[in-house]
């Protein structure tokens, strides 16, 4: 018996919990094998002797206790008006936004014109405030300053590519319509561009080790993120429009 057939009948792990991984040599084009120990059970029940450093938090909460229905409503009915009179903002997302409206580069403070979006403003100081807590700021007396905020309409087929958001401290997301099957927002590993030789993660891989992470979009609900985290949205499969709202904080 070769040694490559041998491998296959011999644990060299010495361990029962070990599984043949077949692979193909790109020399000879033949199969091979070798040993893998098989991924964890999710959860170690806090046996393993590791320690989490550097974590990237998320925020997701919904934006208030009782229902957002009307509160979406109205966010919805306005946010179609701005798509109607924002000729700028029109002509900006033909080029920067292909298929679809955003207000970002035209109307991006719009809780200083719409005291609906005022209304969301104070809505989300509550969160913004929880977040800033949990992420151990020490804001040193000054307070996290909403900066922009606009709208975004993403009909079917429209993407939001990787991008981060800079000048800002804390951004974030709110739910405004979000049809069945409409994409999450999907954030990056920021350390992926030193992962030289990092291997592949197994199948069951905890959400904390996944280099991308789809948080779900949940009509009425806020997402909170470190506005240097990079994230993307995918595009909108289904017919129904998705509708949200983001903002930036600031602290300076
Ligand atoms: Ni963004």
């Amino acid at each position: 018996m070769d040694a490559a057939r041998r491998a296959i009948h011999t644990n060299p792990l010495g361990a029962d919990k070990v599984r043949p991984f077949f692979c193909f040599s790109p020399a000879s084009g033949r199969r091979c094998a070798t040993w893998r120990r098989p991924c964890l059970a999710m959860g170690d029940n806090g046996r393993m002797p590791t320690q989490t450093l550097f974590p990237t938090l998320i925020y997701k909460a919904p934006l208030a206790a009782r229902s957002a229905a009307a509160f979406n409503r109205q966010l919805l009915r306005e946010a179609a008006q701005l798509r109607l009179d924002d000729a700028a903002g029109r002509r900006w997302s033909e080029t920067s936004y292909p298929g679809g409206y955003t207000s970002y580069a035209s109307v991006s403070r719009m809780q200083t014109v719409s005291p609906t979006f005022a209304t969301l403003e104070r809505k989300l100081a509550r969160h913004v405030r929880a977040f800033a807590r949990r992420l151990d700021f020490d804001l040193a007396g000054r307070e996290l300053v909403m900066t922009d905020c606009w709208v975004n309409v993403m009909p079917q087929g429209v993407m939001h590519g990787l991008h981060l958001h800079p000048l800002s401290t804390i951004s974030g997301t709110y739910y405004v319509q979000v049809p069945k099957g409409a994409p999450g927002l999907k954030f990056e590993d920021p350390r992926l561009d030193r992962m030289m030789a990092a291997p592949p993660r197994c199948r069951a891989v905890r959400d904390s080790n996944r280099p991308w992470v789809v948080v779900p979009a949940v009509a009425g609900n806020v997402v909170l993120f470190e506005s240097w985290l990079r994230h993307e949205v995918p595009a909108n499969t289904v017919a129904t429009e998705r509708v949200s709202v983001s903002f930036n904080y600031a602290w300076f």
